[in-house]
């Protein structure tokens, strides 16, 4: 099925199954890099300066490569940021990788520690903590992107998560019945909101699978990472995303449909107007009702915790 390029009649290197095409290697990085340009431009996207937030894994260093690719098309200037988590051997090797693709690609780029902005690493942080790792690792990151974004004048924040990831958050949210993850989280564009700190978000990959995003390392020879977080071992959300094999052998194009769908509904309803202000500690922003971020709230815990031990 599929086994020659719809461009060139050459043989398929990779079957596209929701849009059932095959390409070859050159003219599916022609594809991939159409697919990012159209969900940008679609979205309403005029450029401005974008700060990629790189982990280290296939997602975000194809993002990286590409954006770095696009930027004239896109009318972007790009920087990357590196977090350092601060988790044994999977954050060496991360940060090794990312260093490789920034020399490679000689892009301008900031690496910052978790340790430097919270007095603890992720893997110290989850101990002081009754949340699970991914979550607190998720609210320390998304401060800390936010933060390094506005105070380097960046617009916007662009971030590796692909049509995998995005169907299964939508999934597994209407699943848990937290419906409000679905109206307030995983636009394809958020915009920056200056008044309160708030950088924009870009999420370029979201009509991307990750099998897309690893061909398109390969076929240009970016590096990355191939390790699991140790911590995000038998993470929810994971187990939700084994659920897309059954649904993608019935119709290949519902994890596509699905994504579209509910990003389509979300258009269309009233958002509710979420009050949002600058955080009692930090100036950044938050909704929470004590004025307090999650971020402060867990650095302050900590601060507490160390001192009691
Ligand atoms: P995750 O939250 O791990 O699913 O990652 C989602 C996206 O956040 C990735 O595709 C990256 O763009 C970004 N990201 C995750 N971890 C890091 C990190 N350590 N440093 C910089 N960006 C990251
Ligand atoms: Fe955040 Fe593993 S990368 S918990
Ligand atoms: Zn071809
Ligand atoms: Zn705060």
């Amino acid at each position: 099925m599929y086994r020659k390029c719809v461009v060139c009649g050459k043989r398929a290197s990779i079957v596209i199954e929701r849009a059932r095409v095959g390409f070859c290697e050159e003219h599916f990085i022609e594809y991939y890099e159409r697919i990012i340009k159209r969900t940008l431009k679609r979205n309403g996207f005029s450029g401005g300066r974008v700060l990629v937030a790189v982990s280290g894994g296939k997602d975000s260093m194809a993002l990286l490569y590409a954006l770095n690719k696009l930027k004239d098309d896109l009318g972007i200037e790009i920087m990357a940021l590196h977090i350092d988590l601060g988790i044994d051997n999977y954050s060496i090797e991360s940060r090794r990788a990312v260093e490789k693709l920034l020399k490679e690609l000689d892009i301008k780029y900031i690496i910052v520690s978790v340790k430097d902005y919270l007095g603890v690493s992720i893997p110290e942080a989850v101990k002081f903590v009754r949340k699970p790792p991914c979550s607190v690792c998720g609210l320390v990151k998304r401060w800390i992107m936010n933060k390094v974004a506005y105070e380097n004048n960046y617009d916007y924040i662009a971030t590796g998560h692909n049509l995998d990831d995005v169907s299964t958050y939508f999934l597994k949210a209407m699943f848990t019945y937290r419906y409000e993850d679905i109206v307030r989280g995983n636009e394809v564009i958020s915009p920056p909101k200056p008044e309160l700190k708030m950088v924009g978000r870009l999420r370029p990959q979201i009509f991307l699978t990750e099998k897309e995003n690893l061909f398109y390392c390969e076929v240009n020879g970016v590096p990355y990472v191939d390790l699991e977080c140790p911590l995000s071992r038998g993470a929810l959300l994971k187990k939700y995303k084994t659920l897309w094999e059954t649904a993608l052998k019935l119709n290949p194009m519902s994890q596509y449909n699905f994504t579209r769908s509910i990003l389509s509904i979300k258009k269309k309803i009233q958002q509710e107007e979420i009050e949002i202000k600058p955080c009692k500690i930090c100036g950044f922003p938050t909704t929470a009702s004590d004025g307090v971020c999650s971020f402060c709230k867990l650095r302050e815990k900590i601060k507490i915790m160390k001192k009691n031990k």
